[in-house]
């Protein structure tokens, strides 16, 4: 089989790594790609929002299938694109990947399926907004309706901060028309856990869970960010959890899709944060989660070329999703200064350690090769990730893994995976 992945982040790298495992795999193309993938699988200088030229591309080489790792793609409806020319394609069309393009379309929904979630109100002017804020309790959490590159949240603290976040969305348009429209929330306090999920349409297919450190600094201080590091399983996700959201969250999401009219068929991420009320939805994404996917994947032992299609034809009811009974941390190394001022273009030594030690692995998020040498070439650069027994060897491992690689303003968190008891 010839596979093309489209993406250029670690998470994309941990999905090509996991494909590449796949006896029916004989080539993978990326599309655009980095520089680590390019060790494992054929890079393609088309961009991800290309949505035509990837199609032609696909029908050109005689793709058979094609995984989406982004959410922008999906929103812009790139599978509805390669449908239409026949093409097999894995990931939900454009109507069903609004459950993460729009805010307020996932909170209606939740609403009106009585999926558990954060109170809210949907606000299209800032007059009204702005009104709504003067009675409401504080803090308060501001949304843009739309994607925002995981930055459109505001956590309010004071109603001036969310008179100013509101202006800050809407009038002055900080994240263009994703803030034409903004939720405005109920602020809720627990635990945040990742739960992703296979989905074909009727059936789902949880993975293990796992957890994200999204501050840049220690002690969850510092700037949010993309992601600093994770750890996969939660301890926190306990079975009466998981039985919790089995009987109120997940089916009932998939149920509700198919009764809207928008059979999902892909990956649902399901943000949920596990308040003393119980397990509530914070958001949901259309596609596999980073840095989570990099310490999920390295744990799962089913062909994920077979779970692919089978979400695409309809059959996950007859795959016995199976991770093993280990764990796994993944450390981010990220150039000095992000997610702010940053420099690139530093030499990064020591890549070769990963390819003989097993259980370790190195994803790459922001490198790039020149004249034979990995630099770096953004903010968040790899994902170092090691497995163990538990989470505690797993992240021994990691942080010992951590010291293999070298670069100028390498920058890390040393907490990941910390919190845990
Ligand atoms: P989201 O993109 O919706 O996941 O929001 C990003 C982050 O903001 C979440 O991971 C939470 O840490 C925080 N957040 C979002 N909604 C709420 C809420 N209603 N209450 C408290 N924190 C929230
Ligand atoms: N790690 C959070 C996300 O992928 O949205």
């Amino acid at each position: 089989m010839k596979v093309l992945v489209i993406g250029s982040g670690g998470r994309e790298h941990a999905i090509v790594w996991k494909i590449a495992q796949s006896k029916r795999v004989e080539k993978i193309y990326c599309a655009p790609g980095n520089a680590g993938i390019s060790q494992i699988a054929e890079c393609v200088p088309i961009a991800a929002m290309e949505l035509e030229k990837l199609a032609g591309f696909a029908e050109e080489k005689k793709i058979d299938l094609t995984v989406v790792g982004m959410d922008d793609p999906l929103c812009a409806g790139i599978v509805d694109v390669f449908e239409k020319r026949g093409l097999r394609v894995f990931g939900p069309r454009k109507n069903a990947a609004i459950l993460e393009g729009s805010k307020a379309f996932s909170k209606d929904l939740m609403k009106k399926y009585e999926i558990p979630t954060a109170a809210y109100e949907v606000f299209d002017s800032a007059e009204a907004a702005l009104a709504y804020i003067e009675n409401a309790k504080t803090p308060i959490v501001l949304k843009a309706d739309g994607l925002a590159l995981g930055k459109g949240v505001l956590i309010c603290n004071t109603r001036e901060e969310a008179k100013d976040g509101i202006k800050e969305l809407m009038t002055d348009k900080k994240f263009g028309s994703a803030g034409d429209r903004i939720v405005i929330e109920e602020f809720m306090t627990g635990r945040e856990v990742s739960v992703l999920s296979f989905v074909d349409g009727k059936n789902i297919k949880i993975m293990t869970s796992a957890q994200d450190h999204k501050r840049a600094k220690d002690n969850d201080e510092g700037l949010n960010t993309g992601g600093m590091g994770t750890f996969s399983p939660s301890p926190f996700y306990t079975p009466e959890i998981d039985d919790f959201c089995k009987k109120y969250i997940y089916q009932k999401t998939v149920d509700a899709m198919r009764a809207e009219g928008r059979e999902f068929k892909g990956i649902i991420f399901f943000g949920l944060m596990l308040t003393e009320n119980g397990p509530r939805v914070l958001e949901y994404n259309a596609r596999f989660g980073d840095p989570e996917t990099q310490v999920v994947l390295p744990r799962m032992e089913n062909d994920i070329v077979d779970v692919f299609e089978a979400c695409i034809d309809g059959t996950l009811d007859r795959i016995d999703l199976r991770f093993s009974d280990n764990a796994a941390v993944c450390v981010v190394l990220a150039s000095d200064g992000y997610p702010e001022h940053y420099e690139k273009g530093k030499e990064i030594k020591g890549l070769e350690r990963f390819d003989k030690e097993d259980g370790y692995f190195c994803f790459h998020a922001g490198t790039k090769l020149d004249g034979g040498k990995f630099l770096t070439n953004g903010g968040r650069v790899l994902g170092v990730t090691a497995l163990g027994k538990d989470l505690f060897e797993a992240r021994a491992n990691a942080y010992k893994a951590t010291e293999w690689v070298e670069f100028d303003n390498k920058y890390m968190r040393h907490d990941i995976g910390k919190a845990i008891g």
